[in-house]
């Protein structure tokens, strides 16, 4: 019975929101907007502890087409126009800076991209590609899968700004340990799951111990040049990347590539657990509403602009249909009638970084001036939304060999000697690839002999990128400027060339036939006796060219003295009731070196707070 008091308190909400224009009462208890990492676990776990909650997504489901269900295929996946959105973005302030990047991207007007410097007369300049997935899993079902920690500091600065030690390092942990489903470890550690949802596996590392393969000899080089025993390069490669030992942020080691796909190399994304979640719907409430972009957040009117009033959000306003994003290159100007859906308890924002902070914008939440110039009606002031944007550096070295390195995947985390402090800074994966950064078509096939040692920057000091409104439209896409290197920019640029110096020394170690391996950048030419080209070339060459895909932190979590702080410790929107934001845009710094695995920690965390209150306030409910 006392239960039921809270019921008859959520329906007198519901009253006031049927004053708002035309809709009937609430549906569900929840609305998630966006199923990545950030919002699909999200979204389930709520179901899954009984409550009725809402996905909606704005792509469809492509969980079975083999493009994205076998992770092999990432590459056709992030350029596949069935889900690909395409962000145009700027790297610089100054558009000459942007210009040297060597594949940036133009509109020829004959539906054909341009991609390079000098593109055909009439040529409109698009910008630099920067993908993302409207799909049903979001990106982690065209991304790589590749699965890592951030550093513990990463986490414990939130317990630093916030005061909310369930975000200690060590905590945070536990919530790897319930969504994995480990498949290449013993059973048995206590510190790993073995039955959560998401598989985790490894590729093959005994090519290592074969001494006369090319890139064993690399390995131990690497492996040498970054403080390790190389007599014990290949057993270091079976080092699991995950694993928890002490002082892990501050030990260069070479490591086994973990992904979130599982043992036959089939994907393994929120996609996979949304999908459990609805094959069960007598024991789960969770609705799934695909091709449906939100377009709006809605608040109950009576609670905004009110003195003493904190504005509530009650739902979201939608628009049903296909391709309705401009982002979506099957966008045709095509439009949709808008309609409303209410929540009785909560709205969740998980667009990811870029559309989240689009969303809260174009529902009244951000900066106060850049709302007024598009008239839109300003609910709370937050001026921290959609700025703060990072993303990790990355760039590579690329050289050509005399023959191909057949075999090998190398995957290292090091210290570069210059790295500011004693943690590790560089990730870095060679083999036989390409990988030059983001534009229609990529990567180029350089040829059979081709190989790359790829640099991901973990600890990218500038944050000085934003999320802002072109338009008060929302099927328009924002502007995206991530302004690289802008603060501390020269120490970031320093560390990626000892990086690339490190590991241009552990290639030309390489023996003939493969030998002498012609370098194509950042240096050029056989490096074996000249050794680098210069730190000032290689720096100018890193600014230029250096790439990103790994968004975060455009909705940061922070305390409530940060005046550029969204959320508070629990996600929610600051200065707002029933509103959260859960995904990467949540994290206050970037989160170590890939993001897909960290965010869906932190939408499982979401889930859980979230269930933790309910309880909470059905318990106090209770005892009235
Ligand atoms: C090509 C590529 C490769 C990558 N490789 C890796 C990797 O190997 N490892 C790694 O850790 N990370 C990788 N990443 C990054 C990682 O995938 C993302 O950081 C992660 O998916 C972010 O999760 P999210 O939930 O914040 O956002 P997203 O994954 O972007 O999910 C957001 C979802 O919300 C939906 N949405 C947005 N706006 C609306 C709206 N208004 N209405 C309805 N729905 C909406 C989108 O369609 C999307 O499905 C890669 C990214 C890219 C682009
Ligand atoms: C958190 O604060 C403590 C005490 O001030 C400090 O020693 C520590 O370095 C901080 N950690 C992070 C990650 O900011
Ligand atoms: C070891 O590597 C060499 C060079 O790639 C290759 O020819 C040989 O077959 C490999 N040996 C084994 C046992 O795989």
């Amino acid at each position: 019975m006392r239960y039921r008091l809270l019921s008859a308190l959520i329906i007198s909400a519901v009253a006031v929101v049927e004053a708002a224009p035309a809709t009937a009462t609430a549906e569900y208890d929840y609305i998630v907007v966006g199923s990545g990492p950030g919002g699909g676990p999200l979204a389930a776990d709520l179901a899954r502890a009984g409550y009725s909650t809402l996905l909606i997504e704005a792509g469809g489901d492509e969980g079975d087409n083999p493009t994205y269900a076998e992770i092999a295929w990432f590459n056709e996946a992030a350029n596949d126009e069935a889900t690909r959105w395409d962000f145009w973005v700027k790297h610089y302030d100054d558009p000459e800076e942007d210009r040297k990047f060597k594949h940036t991207t133009w509109d020829t007007g004959d539906g054909t991209f341009y991609v390079g410097l000098d593109p055909p007369e009439g040529a409109k300049y698009l910008g630099i590609q920067y993908p993302r997935a409207a799909v049903l899993g979001g990106c982690a079902m065209h991304n790589a899968a590749v699965c890592t920690l951030p550093a513990d500091d990463d986490w414990n600065i939130i317990v630093n700004k916030t005061g909310d030690a369930s975000w200690s390092a060590s905590n945070m942990r536990k919530y790897l340990k319930k969504i994995e489903r480990n498949q290449y470890l013993p059973p048995g550690d206590p510190n790993r799951g073995y039955d959560g949802w998401l598989a985790t596996s490894v590729g093959p590392t005994d090519w290592a111990r074969n001494s006369s393969n090319p890139a064993t000899t690399i390995l131990k080089k690497l492996a040498a040049l970054t403080g390790q025993d190389e007599t014990r390069a290949a057993d270091l490669l079976g080092t699991d990347i995950l694993t928890e030992i002490p002082n892990l942020d501050e030990t260069s080691s070479l490591y086994n590539l973990a992904q979130h796909a599982d043992s036959t190399g089939k994907r393994n994304s929120p996609n996979n657990y949304v999908r459990a979640t609805l094959a069960d719907p007598a024991k789960y409430p969770l609705t799934l509403k695909l091709h449906t972009l939100v377009t709006r957040v809605l608040f109950d009117e009576s609670t905004v602009g009110v003195p003493g009033v904190t504005p509530r959000a009650i739902g979201v306003e939608i628009m049903q249909g296909q391709s309705l994003y401009k982002a979506d290159p099957k966008h045709n100007g095509q439009t949709a009638p808008k309609s409303q859906i209410l929540a009785a308890r909560e709205v969740i924002i998980s667009g990811g970084a870029f559309n989240s902070p689009q969303l809260l914008k174009l529902s009244g939440i951000g900066p106060r001036d850049e709302l007024a110039k598009f008239n839109i009606p300003l609910v709370k002031h937050l001026p921290g939304v959609g700025e703060n944007l990072g993303d990790n550096y990355e760039g590579s070295l690329l050289a050509m060999g005399q023959t191909p390195v057949n075999s090998g995947l190398i995957t290292a985390v090091f210290r570069t000697p210059n790295a500011p402090d004693a943690r590790r800074n560089i990730f870095t994966w060679c083999g036989a690839f390409s990988f030059e950064g983001f534009w229609p078509g990529f990567p180029t096939w350089h040829g059979a002999e081709q190989y790359t040692c790829a640099l991901v920057h973990m600890q990218p000091k500038s944050q000085a990128g934003s999320v802002t409104l072109r338009s008060a439209d929302p099927q328009d896409v924002p502007e995206i400027n991530f302004r690289f290197f802008k603060n501390q920019g020269d120490q970031d640029l320093e560390e990626l060339v000892a990086g690339a110096n490190i590991l241009r020394e552990a290639i030309n170690s390489v023996p003939e036939p493969v030998a002498p391996f012609v370098e194509r950048h950042p240096c050029e030419g056989d490096r074996r006796e000249s050794g680098d080209c210069g730190e000032e070339v290689q720096k100018e060459y890193f600014k230029s060219q250096a790439y990103s895909h790994h968004a975060t932190s455009t909705c940061a979590i922070g305390g409530e003295d940060e005046e550029m702080a969204v959320l508070d410790s629990k996600f929610r929107v600051h200065g707002v009731r029933g509103l959260r934001v859960v995904d990467a845009s949540a994290f206050p710094v970037v989160p170590g070196a890939f993001p897909s695995c960290p965010t869906m920690m932190i939408s499982v965390k979401a889930a859980e707070d979230i269930v933790a209150e309910r309880k909470a306030e059905e318990g106090a409910a209770a005892r009235m």
